[in-house]
């Protein structure tokens, strides 16, 4: 670990959490600063897949303890933006990331940065649920337990994180039960507190809810609500009136063939406050989305 990495950053996350939490859950789009007080930042995001070009100069800016909608047509690009923001695209041997990302200003692709530490204060959440082959304990114990992470108390932290995952009440009589024997919501719900089980500072998710219920889909939304309160939220949605119901702000990406090779480019067309979004957008492109007519 080098001074260079997010880890020894002044901002840390207990600090902050601690200090910025707020009492009650505001709504959506509520108290809203007009620009984002950014935790995370991307400037000239380019992404390429070999020679395949994926996405095109994305800036954007994503505000602490606000959640941030990722919305557009299949292909566009949300899911390899979103990866790049934790450097899972560091795990696709084609892919090459151009441009910066910024975590609390410093350089997440910075030579001295570990990917494994930014993945620490970054964590993700994916569209599948994916429990480890463990316990329910064993699933959030695990990360704090791997990094050596200091708790006073193992049993209190597990409980604390399922509490904060909505799923306590459903798993505390069979924490010894694997992870697996859980509904696909509850598996979501366990994902989710296994990935604050490390304090992450940023909480990514690709399609959380693309493969559940509406109850249970309904379950994650509040908790994104509730999770806001402590954590920075990115979210993938496919789903408007989710994106609508749940983001502070939101960025509307599309796809744009190239004149030669017909490959498509994903690039950022819009990013606002949702409400405006949602309301009156500035770009066609946007509207003609949001209203059906298109993708
Ligand atoms: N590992 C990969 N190797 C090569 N190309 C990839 C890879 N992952 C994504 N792509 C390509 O990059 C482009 C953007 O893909 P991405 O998965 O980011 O889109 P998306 O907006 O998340 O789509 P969806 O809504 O369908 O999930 C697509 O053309 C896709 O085929
Ligand atoms: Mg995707």
């Amino acid at each position: 670990m080098t001074s260079n990495t997010p880890k020894e950053h002044p901002v840390s996350n207990a600090t902050a959490t601690a200090e910025t939490k707020r009492p009650t859950v505001r709504n959506p789009g509520e108290d809203l600063p007009n620009q984002p007080l950014p935790v995370m930042e991307t400037r000239a995001l380019n992404v390429f897949y070999g020679d395949f070009h994926a996405v095109h100069d994305v800036d954007l800016k994503f505000g602490r303890h606000e959640i941030t909608a990722l919305i557009g047509p299949s292909g566009c690009g949300k899911s390899t933006v979103l990866r790049c923001l934790n450097r899972m695209n560091d795990l696709v041997p084609s892919a090459r990331v151009e441009g910066t990302v910024l975590y609390h200003d410093i350089d997440v692709y910075g030579p001295k940065v570990d990917p494994i530490e930014v993945r620490r204060h970054i964590g993700m959440v994916f569209q599948k649920a994916n429990p480890f082959p463990k316990s329910i304990y064993d699933n959030v114990a695990y990360g704090p337990r791997v990094i050596g992470m200091k708790v006073d108390s193992m049993d209190d932290h597990v409980e604390q994180c399922l509490r904060s995952a909505a799923l306590w009440d459903e798993v505390k009589d069979k924490l010894k039960e694997s992870g697996y024997s859980l509904s696909g919501g509850q598996q979501q719900r366990l994902c989710i507190a296994r990935a604050i089980a490390t304090k992450p500072d940023i909480i990514l998710m690709d399609e959380p809810c693309s493969a559940l219920d509406p109850i249970a889909t309904s379950a994650i939304e509040d908790l994104m609500l509730n999770l806001r309160e402590e954590y920075t939220i990115i979210i993938v949605t496919h789903n408007m009136q989710q994106a609508a119901r749940v983001s502070d702000r939101t960025a509307f990406f599309t796809a744009r063939p190239d004149e030669t090779t017909g490959n498509r480019t994903g690039l950022l067309v819009e990013f606002d406050k949702t409400s405006k979004i949602f309301g009156t957008p500035s770009d066609k492109r946007t509207e003609d989305y949001i209203s059906g007519r298109f993708g």
